[in-house]
Order: structure tokens, then sequence, then C-alpha cells
């Protein structure tokens, strides 16, 4: 359930999408860039820091609140929800498993927006089976040598610092023997690969990081060694909040493109919006749409409030709102026939965007993966 706090939320996200993300959405899925005026005032209305409690710079506001502002922003806008994400994403690491000096240093800084962090355990050849991940941080007294490179980086190209998971203990098989290690990027061997050029959500930044010899200190080390597997689970789970009201933003968005040109696309000397297809397909998208936001809103609220786990509710978010924002965008996009495929109308952009929502933090399969997983245990 939601609480008025929440409808003031949205209304200040609203409005903040509307005006400061709308009018520049198609220009930034062009240029990749967005102005610093932007990035900033995220950072001044604090939606860098939703559920970041406040003594670290944050708002201190809950999973709901944070899942409205996605929702709102990725209306107008998905390539900006991605910012917010690899904030939330990379700094909740911190917030549950670091240490009181990790707080300060690393996370108040990517709140107050004035350091960029990054969530790093894909690599090359460890996707879907995360456990798989090769790169390695090899003690060395005081300090970790790591060597290794992760891929698909969010954020990868401007992030100062990364919470890698890396093999600590080579002899251990699995999920076992990962730690998440902070690794900063004024490093000596620390480097990005090319920025990638990508089908969609194109305003946020994606790059490989590689390591080689990069020396860290152990101090860097969050949470306990060997644990880094379960701690990143455990970080995906609220993360799957986070990346599926992004993906319930895109469907809502691709709805309204929908309700707006069939009402003016005239055919057979009417409004298409008067014709039964129409209205069908209209009333399935807004279906699907609900649907997600009673899914999401409901295990935001569990998060919230301690409610037991939400593992298989966060997984069964991200699967269906992933998949529907694919299916709506394609439904909206037929509606639009023609015109649909053409850069002028912000659907083209919106059926894009659309398609990493079923991909990436978990693809569908893994969350059914996940989902199964706890049923049939
Ligand atoms: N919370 C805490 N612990 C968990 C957990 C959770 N949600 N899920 C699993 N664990 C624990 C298990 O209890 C188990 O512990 P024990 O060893 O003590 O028994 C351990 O972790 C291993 O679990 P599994 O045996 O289930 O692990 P698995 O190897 O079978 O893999 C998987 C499970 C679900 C397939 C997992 O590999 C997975 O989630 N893969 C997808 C990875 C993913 O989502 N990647 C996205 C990258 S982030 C991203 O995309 C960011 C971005 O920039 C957009």
């Amino acid at each position: 359930m939601l609480e008025k706090k929440h409808e003031m939320i949205r209304k200040l996200a609203r409005e903040f999408a509307e005006k400061e993300l709308a009018p520049y959405a198609t220009e930034v899925d062009k240029t990749g860039e967005y102005s610093k005026d932007v990035i900033d005032k995220l950072a001044k209305y604090k939606f860098t820091g939703i559920t970041i409690p406040k003594e670290y710079g944050g708002a201190g506001g809950d999973y709901r609140s944070l899942a409205i502002v996605m929702e709102e922003f990725a209306r107008k806008d998905a390539s900006i929800t991605s910012y917010i994400m690899a904030n939330s994403l990379s700094g909740a690491p911190y917030l549950y498993y670091g240490t009181e000096e990790q707080k300060q240093k690393f996370l108040k800084p990517m709140v107050l927006g004035e350091k960029i962090g990054a969530f790093g355990l894909t690599e090359p050849g460890a996707g879907s089976d995360a456990s798989s991940i090769e790169t390695t941080a090899e003690s060395d007294g005081d300090d970790y040598i790591i060597n290794g490179r992760k891929c698909f980086i969010t954020m990868g190209p401007v992030c100062d610092h990364i919470v890698a998971f890396c093999k600590t203990d080579r002899q251990a098989k699995g999920t076992k023997g990962i730690s998440a290690i902070i690794v900063e990027s004024f490093r000596e061997g620390f480097s990005r690969g090319k920025e990638e050029d990508k089908l969609g959500i194109r305003g946020s930044k994606t790059s490989d990081i590689i390591f080689d010899n990069v020396r860290v200190p152990k101090e860097n080390l969050l949470g306990k060694e060997g644990e880094g597997f379960k701690l990143a689970m455990s970080i995906l789970d609220a993360g799957r909040i986070t990346v599926s009201s992004q993906a319930l933003g895109l469907a809502q968005g691709a709805l309204d493109e929908a309700i707006k040109y069939t009402k003016e696309r005239i055919q057979f000397g009417k409004p298409i919006s008067k014709l039964q297809n129409t209205q069908f397909v209209i009333a399935d998208m807004a279906t699907k749409v609900e649907t997600a936001r009673a899914l999401i809103y409901n295990t935001a609220e569990k998060y919230d409030k301690k409610v037991g786990n939400i593992t298989k509710e966060a997984a069964m978010c991200k699967y269906y709102a992933g998949e529907i924002a694919n299916q709506v965008a394609y439904a909206s996009l037929q509606l639009h026939g023609g015109y649909g495929f053409m850069k002028e109308y912000a659907i083209e952009r919106i059926y894009r965007d659309a398609r990493i929502m079923s991909i990436y933090e978990g693809t569908s399969e893994i969350q059914k993966v996940v989902i199964s997983g706890i049923l049939l245990k």
C-alpha cells in the first residue's frame, strides 16, 4: 500500500521528469550525453540516494519511493534511470556490508553526486552463470593484487570506483571463495574498455573494466572474505525491484504514447481509437502495466517492512515487468504503424530501450530459475 508521502514523491518525480527529462530524451538518445545541469540536479533533489540514510547524504526514503521515482523517470526517459539504478546497485553493498569508514569514504560522495560508483559482477565468461568469474584477487601482505576483466558495466566509462567480485580463493569451487573488493579508478593497472554502442538506453554509459595487476589495500574488502557471492545475490534482490520499476515506467510510457497517438490518427474516417482492435490492445496493455505495478509495490512494501525474504517476489517483478515492457512497447509501436518506426515518434526509442529490460540484472530465464528453485526446493 502506498502512503501519502509516496504520492508526494510521485508528484515531485513526475514534475522533474516532465521538466528536466522529457524535453531532452530524444537528444540524449542521439548524443549519449546528459547536460551536467541534469546530473547535478539529480543529486540536489537526492534522487541519487533515495533509500540511503540521511547521515550519508541520502533522502532516508524507502523502496516504494525509489520504485515510484524510477517509474516516473523511465516513463519519460529510461536512460536516466540507469544512472540511478547503477548508483543504487553499487551503493547498497557499502550501505549493508561496508564499515563506517567505507560508507563515509565511498557511499556518501556517490550520494552527493561527487563520485560515481559501479557494480562489477559480470565478465565475458560469467553472465547468467555469475559464479564462474575468473577475476582474481591474490593476497600479498596487506594488499590484494587484482587481475581480470569485468564487462557490460553500467557507468564503467565514468566510474570513480567499482565493487569488483573476485576470486580470493582459487581452489574454492563454484560460488565459494568469491569476495567483494572496492577498486578505485586511480589505481595503477585500472583501465576501461571502449564505450559500448548500444541498441537502447543510449544515454547510460557502459564499458568493460580491466584490472592488470591492480594493487588495493585489504581495507577495501567489503564484507567478509569468501562471502562475496551471497553479498551479490542479496544486493540483486533489492536491485530487481529497482530495475523492474524502470521496466514498468517504460511500459507506462509506451501505453501513454499509444493512447495519445490512436486518438489523433484518423483512418477509415475516424480516430483509430474508435476501432475495436485498438481498444482491445489498449486494454491488454493497461492490464499488464497495472499488474506489474501491483506486484512491484507489494514486493517493495514487503522489503520496506522487512516482512520475510523477497528473493522470489523480486525475481517475479523483474521477470514480469521486463517481459511486459517489451510486449507493451511492441503493441504500442504496432498501433503507431509506419510512424512508430520513425525517430520522430517517442515509441521508436521506447521500443529499443525496452529490449534490455528482460536481459540485464538477470535475464527473464534466470528469474524463472530463481522462482522455480524456491518453489520446488
Ligand atoms: N540472497 C542471499 N544468498 C543467496 C541468494 C540471495 N538472494 N541466492 C543465493 N544465495 C546463496 C545460496 O543460499 C547459496 O549459499 P550456500 O552456499 O551457503 O548454500 C549460495 O548463494 C549459492 O547459491 P546457488 O547455489 O543458488 O547459486 P548458483 O550458482 O546456482 O546461481 C543464479 C544462482 C541465480 C543462477 C545466479 O548465478 C544468478 O543470479 N545469476 C544471474 C546474475 C545476474 O543477475 N547478473 C546481473 C549482473 S548485475 C547487472 O546487470 C548490473 C547492471 O549494470 C545493470
